[in-house]
C-alpha cells in the first residue's frame, strides 16, 4: 500500500471524476492511492465525497487581496506536504501559475472535456453542443494532458476519446456521455501512468 503512487486530486465542484478515481483505487483498477483531495471552494461537494471515503479533504481558498502567485505558492506548500507522485486536476477551475506548477514538473495531469486545441476554459461541453446545434460539428471529446506551464487546458496530450453528438441529443444526454467518457479515460490514463511509475520508478 505504501509503495503505490500517491495522488493528490484537486477539484472545485461536484467531484464525479474525483469519485471515479477514488473508486478505481479502491477496487484495484487504478494502482494508486489518493492521499488528499484539495478544493479551492469551501463546501464543494467533492470535499464531502473525500470525507465519505475517509480521505483528507482540504480546503485552500484564495484570500481577499492575496495575489494569484501568493495563493499558488501557499497551495503548492499544502499539496507538497502530501508528498504526491501525481497531482490530478479533476475539475479544478482555477488557472494555475508557475508559482504552483514550477514545484511539480511532469507531475500535474489535467482533464478537459474537449479534444486538444478545442474549447479551452469553461463550458466546453455547452460550447461543443451549441456548435453541433448550429450544424458545425457532429462530435467532441475528452482529453487528459500534462500541465507544464500556464497554457489553458493545453500541454502534452496523454490520451483522448471522441464522443459523438447524436442528431437527437439533448445537452443533458450529451453531457452525461461526456462525463462517462471522462470517468473512464481519466482512470485508464492514470492507471497507465501509475503502472509505468511502479515498473520504472521515479524519473531521474
Ligand atoms: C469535468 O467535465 C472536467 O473535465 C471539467 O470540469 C468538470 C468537473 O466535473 N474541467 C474543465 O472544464 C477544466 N477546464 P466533476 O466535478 O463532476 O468531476
Amino acid at each position: 500500500m505504501e509503495s503505490l503512487p500517491r495522488l493528490v486530486v484537486m477539484a472545485s465542484g461536484n467531484g464525479s471524476n474525483a469519485q471515479a478515481i477514488i473508486e478505481a483505487c479502491a477496487d484495484g483498477r487504478l494502482p494508486a492511492r489518493v492521499v488528499a483531495v484539495v478544493s479551492d471552494r469551501l463546501g464543494a461537494p467533492v470535499l464531502e465525497r473525500a470525507d465519505r471515503a475517509g480521505l483528507p479533504a482540504v480546503h485552500v481558498g484564495k484570500r481577499a487581496h492575496e495575489s494569484r502567485s501568493d495563493y499558488d505558492a501557499r497551495l503548492a506548500d499544502v499539496v507538497s506536504g502530501f508528498d504526491p507522485d501525481f497531482i490530478v486536476l479533476a475539475g479544478w477551475m482555477r488557472l494555475l501559475t508557475m508559482s504552483f506548477l514550477g514545484w511539480f514538473p511532469s507531475m500535474v495531469v489535467n482533464l478537459h472535456p474537449a479534444l486538444p486545441g478545442e474549447f479551452p476554459g469553461t463550458h466546453a461541453i455547452e460550447r461543443a453542443f451549441a456548435e453541433a446545434e448550429a450544424g458545425l460539428r457532429t462530435s467532441s471529446g475528452v482529453m487528459v494532458h500534462l500541465v507544464p506551464d500556464e497554457g489553458v487546458d493545453d500541454g502534452p496530450v496523454l490520451a483522448t476519446t471522441e464522443v459523438t453528438i447524436l442528431a437527437d441529443d439533448t445537452l443533458a444526454a450529451f453531457e452525461a456521455r461526456m462525463h462517462a467518457a471522462e470517468h473512464q479515460l481519466l482512470v485508464t490514463t492514470l492507471a497507465d501512468l501509475c503502472t509505468r511509475r511502479l515498473s520504472h520508478g521515479a524519473p531521474a
